[in-house]
């Protein structure tokens, strides 16, 4: 099957991003020559004397001083994520949903007007929906991502308009350097979280964005054992996010995770050329199923979107959707629990492919009010080989046949 007309032109990755993801630029002479960074596990770190530790309270966002604030070997990886962003500052937090509200709980206050861009992470609308009752903040959400829908949406109190792109229910791609300059034009803070394409695939900062956040649990850590999320931004921007979110609220990321995704992070550009591998040959067995409709990854876009996605993206990663024709939840279930390889789980971005439905039985009334399909698939296409991916799906499709 040839497949290479459907990867985008400037699919290569950096060198300096390769270098980065490595460890070649690490100290090692730091400590004794291990090619494998140390774990600082610690909580605190003690000083020389008194007059040590009080010129170091004075510089406390820089300094060593208790493991909240800063940690080496969690610093290591903030300092790689700042570099492959193209961001200046990097703060890591203990997960994705952590980096989220440190973002919004920093940058909002009540009466603030926020606008949600493209079908946001549904925990995210939930602390957006809470902020608003608990708050007071105000929300507009803007589902097709048009400039002109974007800019109906702001008012005199729209502080930040929240992007994901693209979406990860709807796939739906934005046109980031176009919203960037419709905020700057009006003095708001643009946010995306980028952790499907990660900072591989897109560098939002590099066309306007002012935040980006990260789950560093899907593929920047990429082995589904770490819970980690990431923000990256300029030092000024920061220093709200640090000093508030950060040392106030707490949730920081510790050493060992840091470690874990610093082990993650050398494996990076494989891994994600090797998903995008195995996405787009999946995608071309699916458009051959009779029982399969509504496809729904970038590397299908229509050519609004793809001119879009030329402009801003340099590859596809491998979570994507798509619908058995008038599925409901009996067929989904046949379907799921018929597939040997790809495992049941919510999350994505590990070395394992995933499936999982939004239909669980008892909630088709929600989805129809959201117009989501009771045969929506959600796959997580792992590192496994494509064929074998391909396989599992047949066999599945084959177990609905057979009913
Ligand atoms: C797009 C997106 N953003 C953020 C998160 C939250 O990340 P975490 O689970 O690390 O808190 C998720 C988790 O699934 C996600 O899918």
């Amino acid at each position: 099957m040839d497949i290479s007309n459907l990867f985008l032109e400037n699919n290569a990755f950096s060198d300096a991003d390769n270098i980065i993801c490595s460890g070649h630029e690490e100290q090692h002479e730091n400590y004794f020559g291990a090619v494998s960074p140390p774990i600082i596990q610690t909580s605190l770190f003690v000083q020389k004397n008194y007059q040590a530790y009080c010129d170091d309270m004075q510089h406390e966002a820089e300094r060593f001083i208790y493991s909240r604030g800063l940690n080496p070997t969690v610093q290591m990886v903030e300092e790689k994520l700042a570099r492959l962003e193209r961001g200046e500052a990097c703060r890591c937090f203990a997960s994705g949903m952590g980096a989220i509200s440190a973002v919004l709980m920093a940058n909002l206050s009540s009466n603030d007007h926020i606008i949600l861009v493209n079908n946001i992470y549904g925990p995210t609308m939930a602390l957006i929906k809470l902020m608003a009752k608990k708050f007071g903040i105000h929300y507009s959400v803007v589902l097709d991502g048009n400039l002109e829908s974007i800019a109906n949406a702001i008012h005199a109190t729209t502080r930040m308009i929240y992007v994901e792109s693209p979406g990860t229910m709807t796939m739906n791609v934005v046109d980031l350097a176009a919203i960037a300059r419709l905020a700057s034009a009006h003095n708001i803070t643009t946010a995306i979280d980028n952790t499907w394409a990660t900072p591989l695939f897109q560098k939002p900062l590099t066309l306007g964005f002012d935040i980006v956040i990260h789950s560093c649990t899907k593929y920047l850590g990429g082995h589904s054992d770490l819970i980690a999320g990431a923000v990256v931004t300029s030092h000024e921007r920061m220093i709200a996010i640090r000093d508030f979110s950060h040392q106030l609220l707490g949730a920081v990321l510790s050493p060992f995770a840091a470690w874990l995704l610093l082990r993650g992070l050398r494996t990076l550009p494989v891994r994600m050329q090797r998903h995008q591998e195995n996405v787009v040959q999946v995608i071309e067995y699916l458009k051959t199923r009779p029982e399969v409709e509504n496809i729904r990854h970038p590397s299908l876009a229509d050519a609004a979107q793809r001119a879009i996605i030329r402009k801003q993206m340099f590859g596809f990663s491998g979570l994507f959707s798509f619908e058995i024709r008038d599925g409901g939840f009996a067929t989904v279930k046949t379907f799921i629990d018929s597939c040997q390889l790809f495992k049941v789980g919510c999350s994505w971005g590990g070395y394992e492919s995933l499936i999982i439905s939004p239909n669980r039985g008892y909630n088709e009334p929600a989805l129809a009010a959201d117009n989501i399909a009771p045969g929506l698939i959600r796959l997580s296409i792992g590192q496994e080989s494509p064929a074998m991916l391909i396989a599992d799906l047949d066999t599945a499709f084959a177990a609905l046949s057979a009913r």
